[in-house]
């Protein structure tokens, strides 16, 4: 299935300069990148982009972090995307996250894991749609 997913870098991400290794590795797995920004993450985006944890007591730390700093958003596309990039993220609690993955190799907290990938299809559309407008995303193809 050819699909896109929403790849942020977050702020501990692009204060410890992991942008170029995290786009790196998802350049090499084949995927393609068809859309980038780095930006000030807005509250009104982050209400909505973590929506479904506003009522978890972590919510509030969360929202300060991902406010924190910049945060890098990409969408990448390419034949199943979302579940492979979930994969090489690895697990939201870097402590628990296998080696080889990009929290498992980079990071050590479940508060500073380093890097958002969509967690469906489903929301991956939404975030995509959150996070760009359609102008921003560009369809290229490779030139033979
Ligand atoms: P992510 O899965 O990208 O999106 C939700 C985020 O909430 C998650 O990464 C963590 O950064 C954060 N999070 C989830 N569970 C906890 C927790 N128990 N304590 C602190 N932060 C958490």
């Amino acid at each position: 299935v050819r699909e896109r997913t929403l790849i942020a870098v977050k702020p501990d991400g692009v204060q410890r300069r992991l942008v170029g290794e995290i786009i790196k590795r998802f350049e090499r797995r084949g995927f393609k990148l068809v859309g980038m920004k780095m930006l000030q993450a807005s509250e009104a985006v982050l209400g909505k982009h973590y929506h479904d944890l506003q009522r978890k007591p972590f919510y509030p730390a969360l929202i300060r972090y991902m406010a924190s700093g910049p945060v890098v958003a990409m969408v990448w596309e390419g034949h199943n995307v979302v579940r492979s990039s979930r994969l090489m993220v690895g697990e939201t609690d870097s402590s628990q996250a296998k080696p080889g993955t990009v929290r498992g190799d980079l990071s050590v907290h479940i508060s500073r894991n380093i890097i958002h990938a969509s967690d469906s299809v489903e929301v991956a559309k939404k975030e995509i749609g959150l996070w760009f407008h359609s102008a921003e995303l560009i369809n290229w193809e490779t030139s033979d």
